[in-house]
């Protein structure tokens, strides 16, 4: 057991949909996860499985379509933890940015293509906080440093960057109030395989730093491998699999875990992006009883389709690699 204090704490995060007719749709569902100063979480799954539903969540910033259904959060504020979901809207308009940012995959949709980057990331800064234009511009400069982009493209406008200057931009952007955890959602996903190495670089060194706490998400297993120090493997809302990078990539015990291991060999040195496993992923507005994989495990068996399997600690690992499969539950122990 860990006696750290986390940066975020999040239990039993459900998230639905109201879709046009029918059931809402359950994108999520009890989800639960811990983020500590100085660490990288990874949230990794096929699309459609949550990620990005879980981060937009957490910043209260769902379409009106989505609800958070039930949950807690609670992020570490200047007296302790504080309760997220209980905040009014300006409160959380202070908390966001200030206390937990996020950076998107596309930063030529997140900056404004008809200002400086330089102004663009003052007028965010002067946003949140009552400082006067030099020492804004000192702050930008400083970020301009941080994130490796030279002070001379301070006045460039973001068309004028590359792709991965772009994406420097933004996490200076992301990081212009100072926050304690950073949300970063493929971040590095539209980037040529180098300069994705190169932001990925900048991230770890950043969150070292200035002792982030980073949740990244990712399809990309072998950049989970590089710079994730925890891993949560989410399927259709659920949390599969999770614990330290290392034990889940190299004693996965969820079938579904494995399936995207071995779709994905060589994790240390693939670039590539995830190859889909055969089936398709559950449909949110009609689920049904049992493990959401089911239709799809080539391990299932009776209890699978009827009882939703609880988390169990994976024997030989560390106490907080945790899968939810019935075939480490100890009922069904030499079926
Ligand atoms: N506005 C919405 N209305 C209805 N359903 C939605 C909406 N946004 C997301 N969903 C559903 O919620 C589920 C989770 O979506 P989410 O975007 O979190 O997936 P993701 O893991 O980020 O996928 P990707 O890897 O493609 O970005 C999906 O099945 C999606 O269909
Ligand atoms: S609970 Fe059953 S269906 Fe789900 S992953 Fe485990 S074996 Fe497969
Ligand atoms: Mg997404």
């Amino acid at each position: 057991m860990t006696l750290r204090t986390p940066l975020l704490r999040v239990r039993d995060l459900t998230v639905e949909f109201r879709l046009e007719s029918g059931p809402p749709a359950r994108a999520l569902e009890s989800v639960s996860f811990d983020v500590y100063p100085g660490e990288t979480l990874g949230l990794v799954g096929e699309s459609g499985c949550g990620k990005s539903t879980t981060l937009m969540a957490l910043m209260r910033l769902l379409p009106v379509s989505g609800r958070i259904a039930t949950g807690q959060a609670w992020f570490e504020g200047e007296t302790g933890l504080h309760d997220l979901f209980a905040l009014n809207d300006a409160q959380m308009r202070r908390v966001r940015w200030r206390e937990i940012a996020i950076a998107f995959q596309s930063a030529m949709n997140a900056l404004n293509p008809v200002e400086t980057v330089g102004d663009q990331i003052r007028e965010a800064i002067q946003l949140h906080e009552a400082v006067d234009r030099a020492t804004a511009d000192k702050r930008v400069a400083a970020l301009f440093d941080l994130v490796g982009i030279a002070r001379n493209r301070i006045n460039d406008y973001p068309h004028q960057f590359s792709g991965g200057m772009r994406q420097r931009a933004m996490i200076a952007m992301a990081l212009a109030c100072k926050p304690k955890v950073l949300f970063a959602d493929e971040p590095t996903t539209a980037l040529d395989v180098m300069v994705q190495a190169q932001v990925l670089d900048l991230l770890k060194r950043i969150q070292r730093e200035l002792g982030l706490g980073v949740v990244l998400v990712t399809h990309d297993l072998g950049v989970v491998a590089e710079t994730c120090d925890r891993v949560i493997v989410l399927y259709g809302g659920r949390i599969a699999e999770a614990g330290t990078t290392d034990s889940v990539f190299n004693r996965a015990n969820h079938p579904y875990t494995q399936r995207l291991l071995e779709a994905f060999p060589d994790v240390a040195l693939s670039s590539e992006r995830l190859v889909s496993i055969p089936g398709a992923p559950p449909r949110l507005n009609a689920l049904t009883p049992g493990c959401r994989f089911a239709p799809r495990c080539h391990k299932a068996f009776e209890p699978c389709r009827s009882e939703v399997p609880a988390f169990w600690s994976v024997p030989g690992s560390d106490p907080e690699h945790v899968a939810a499969c019935h075939l480490l539950d100890p009922r069904w122990e030499g079926r």
